[in-house]
């Protein structure tokens, strides 16, 4: 076993905050409350090749690995939240299932143009009535000759209203319910609407748009990978994309954790700094103990991910594990503050609410331990109880 991260890891880490601390922290307050999404921001991070960390060179990428790419969510949720969750959707929800499943014309039509940051990319899986049953979305790709003409409606699309590229899930075949009827589609910005944009608890300096498909036509170099296997695609997808997650709540908690940690050594009362206090010194210990916890299941999830082996249930842990810790730790740090903590002069308020959200997305903490207790039970776990009477 080896806990160093490589001189590489480091350099794209040390980069990364280098970028976030001069571009993203002196912002990220005024973008919340602005509600503002830093449009100029994305090229600044193309230019450093962080708009396709993992991506290889040859498709426009900086060639690093997963685990630099994690790196680099982590320390940009660390500034803002909002800005992790468009790269991590860019990137491993969007630019890497077409990469993992395109053909060798997909992959060079498609990939460079995200990787080099032209382009942002999104991922439309979910609708109004699938959420977290992803299986039972309804827009529908119907066969026009050589085309597909799509029909249908996408909820929560991170990116949605700024994205060139959309990965996109539409059911190709009606007659089968559930997952098996399912393809999946490269789209342009050309075939969606933009319908709606949603407002949030958090991640204010992010979009999150529903989107209309109506008869949008696809020609059959559009398709991702064969007829019918778009939900594994999604599922392939979300294995990697929870790793991200994962990384922003770490970033979001270290973040929250260095603002308590300061606070604890300048605030004074009772004649004595509150860092003094056994009160404060054990929760500023356990924030500390769970952040490092979520850092190395998220590292190791990442680590099997880029050597090629199974990390369904490894990602589900970790970011089942990092989001609940984040949730409960920004919280922490909001106490540590007291007062202060509650009002808008502090940023731990929207660290708290920018948590919150990665205990949703990209599945939700139920279907964490669902995914989890199928890796453990096998297919039992995947049957109801059958409820005798
Ligand atoms: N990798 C590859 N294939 C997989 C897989 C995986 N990890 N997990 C399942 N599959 C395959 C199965 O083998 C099966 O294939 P066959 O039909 O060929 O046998 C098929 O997918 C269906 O699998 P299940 O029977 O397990 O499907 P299910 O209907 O029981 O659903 C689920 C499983 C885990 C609940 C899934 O629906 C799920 O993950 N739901 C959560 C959805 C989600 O995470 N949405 C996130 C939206 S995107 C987002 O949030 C982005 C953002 O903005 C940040």
């Amino acid at each position: 076993m080896d806990f160093e991260l490589t001189a590489d890891q480091r350099g794209i880490q040390g980069l990364t905050r280098e970028l976030a601390e001069a571009e993203i922290v002196p912002n990220a307050t005024s973008w919340d409350r602005s509600h503002r999404f830093p449009d100029e921001l994305y090229p600044k991070l193309a230019e450093l090749g962080l708009m396709g960390a993992c991506i290889p060179e040859e498709y426009g990428g900086a060639g690093a690995d997963f685990l630099s790419y994690i790196l680099v969510l982590e320390e940009l949720s660390r500034a803002d939240a909002g800005v992790g969750v468009t790269v991590a959707v860019h990137t491993s929800a969007t630019t890497l299932p077409i990469l993992t499943f395109g053909t060798d014309e997909q992959k060079s039509r498609f990939v460079p143009p995200l990787a080099r940051g032209e382009q942002l990319g999104a991922f439309a899986l979910t609708e109004s009535g699938s959420g977290s049953d992803a299986g039972s979305l309804r827009t529908v790709a119907e066969q026009e000759g050589e085309e597909w003409v799509i029909t249908g409606s996408k909820q929560w699309i991170t990116n949605g209203s700024r994205a060139g590229t959309f990965v996109l899930f539409a059911r190709t075949d009606p007659a089968t319910a559930g997952a098996r009827g399912i393809s999946c589609f490269v789209l342009s910005a050309e075939h969606v609407r933009v319908t709606r944009e949603e407002e949030k608890l958090g991640l204010n300096s992010s979009t999150t748009s529903d989107l209309a498909i109506e008869g949008a036509r696809a020609g059959r170099d559009r398709l991702l990978h064969e007829e019918g296997r778009g939900f594994r695609i999604a599922m392939a997808t979300l294995d990697g994309g929870r790793i991200g997650i994962a990384a922003q709540a770490l970033g979001i908690a270290q973040a929250a954790y260095d603002v308590a940690r300061r606070y604890a050594h300048e605030r004074e009362q009772f004649g004595r700094r509150i860092g003094d206090f056994q009160a404060i010194q054990w929760k500023l210990a356990d924030m500390a103990t769970e952040i490092d916890a979520a850092r190395l299941l998220t590292y190791r999830a990442a680590w099997l991910k880029q050597e090629g082996r199974p990390h369904t249930a490894e990602g589900a842990k970790a970011k089942l594990y990092a989001s609940e810790m984040a949730r409960r730790q920004t919280a922490e740090a909001i106490q540590i503050l007291g007062g202060y903590g509650y009002t808008k002069e502090f940023p731990v308020e929207r660290f708290y609410r920018d948590a919150k959200i990665t205990e949703i997305y990209e599945g939700t903490s139920e279907i964490q331990r669902l995914v989890i207790a199928r890796s453990i039970l096998g297919r039992q776990a995947r049957e109801e109880p059958v409820v005798q009477t």
